[in-house]
């Protein structure tokens, strides 16, 4: 039974990460009832009936935002689809959680980032889940109290597991991602963004396809890598790529004038080390379900806190805005190999 004071919330994308999300909202976020579902593949709407009990299913979302009684919405469609969902869902006066990236396309960010502001009673959340990942959070306390001085260097790492290869393949032919940069940087760009609190000036970026030559052909990026200069001169180095043989690599270091931090330097799964005729070994995270399980529980808490208690979260929209702008002039830079201005 619905109790009166619980977030009525609707869903739409229930693929890798959206059925994640699904299952949060069901067993890990207090406070709030997953009610509507939206996927354009009838299987996942079966999955979200028989495993999470949602009652109402569509595979329209507009007809979502038309049928259902919902107060907000949780947006896990491709990247694509962001900033029309966003729009529809804020002019039907919904609270919106929204994926990363916020859109692809900087003047129709630009646009819906003026709409969700002219609407500040309704929370819109965008989901930079690092934000609320436990040793990430203890980092940032340590570089706001000073602890490691002035900023000079961030250092940032995040690669996929080269398992994730065929399915990220079939993933770039059916939807497009951005690219590299605003697909998977961007969370780095979001984290340089946040430890420093100074914004990118200027990019170079590279990339390389070694091991899967094929991505060319959808105009993908196997491996990139980025120097940015900030405004205050902090340099940021951010790698991204799609062949960590290891399992889901993502490591970040800053490197200040007092001392240095680095967070999941080895990406360790547990406390656990087998030692065999290879030697000592650290078994590895293997992929962001796992490694972010507990980030992915908080930032729903975080989304279903703001709405009950009426304040917008620590992450704006425009922080979707600016990270999505530097991720696309590593792309630009990438294809013009010119160093480019913000
Ligand atoms: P996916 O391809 O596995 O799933 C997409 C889902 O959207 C499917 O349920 C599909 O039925 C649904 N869909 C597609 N078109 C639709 C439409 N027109 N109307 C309604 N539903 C539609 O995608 P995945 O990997 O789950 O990614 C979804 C979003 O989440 C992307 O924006 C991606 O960037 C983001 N993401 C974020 C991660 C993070 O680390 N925070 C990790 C993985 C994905």
């Amino acid at each position: 039974m619905l109790l009166p004071t619980e977030i009525k919330l609707g869903i739409v994308g229930l693929g890798r990460l959206g059925k994640i999300h699904a299952d949060n909202l069901v067993r890990n976020v207090p406070g709030c009832r997953l009610i509507a579902a939206c996927s354009v593949v009838p299987e996942e709407l079966t999955f979200a009936k028989n495993s999470l009990q949602v009652t109402e299913l569509y595979s329209s979302y507009d007809e979502m935002l038309a049928s259902s009684s919902i107060d907000g919405v949780v947006i896990v469609s491709p990247s694509g689809f962001h900033v029309e969902q966003i729009t529809k869902a804020i002019r039907k006066k919904l609270h919106v959680f929204c994926e990363k990236p916020i859109g692809l396309d900087i003047p129709e960010i630009e646009k819906v980032v003026d709409l969700i502001q002219e609407h500040p009673k309704q929370i819109f959340m965008l989901g930079f889940m690092r934000r609320y990942d436990d040793s990430y959070r203890y980092a940032k306390k340590l570089v706001d109290q000073g602890n490691i001085g002035e900023l000079s260097v961030i250092r940032c790492y995040g690669i996929d597991p080269s398992s994730g290869m065929e399915s990220f393949v079939k993933f770039a032919k059916a939807s497009n991602s951005g690219g590299l940069f605003a697909d998977m940087s961007i969370h780095d760009i979001d984290l340089v963004r946040w430890f420093s609190k100074t914004e990118v000036k200027k990019v170079w970026a590279l990339g390389k396809n070694a091991a899967y030559p094929e991505l060319d052909e959808v105009g993908e990026l196997e491996t990139g890598a980025a120097m940015l200069e900030l405004q205050d001169k902090t340099i940021a180095l951010v790698v991204a790529g799609r062949n960590a043989a290891h399992g889901y690599h993502v490591e970040t270091e800053l490197i200040g004038t007092k001392g240095m931090v680095r967070i999941a330097n080895v990406p360790e799964k547990n406390l656990v080390t087998i030692y065999d005729e290879h030697g000592a070994i650290r078994p590895t995270s293997q992929d962001f379900p796992e490694r972010f399980k507990q980030a992915f529980i908080s930032e729903m808490n975080e989304f279903v806190a703001c709405i009950r208690e009426k304040r917008q979260p620590e992450v704006t929209p425009l922080d979707g805005l600016e990270a999505t702008k530097v991720a696309a002039a590593c792309k630009n830079s990438w294809q013009t190999n010119q160093l480019i201005d913000l």
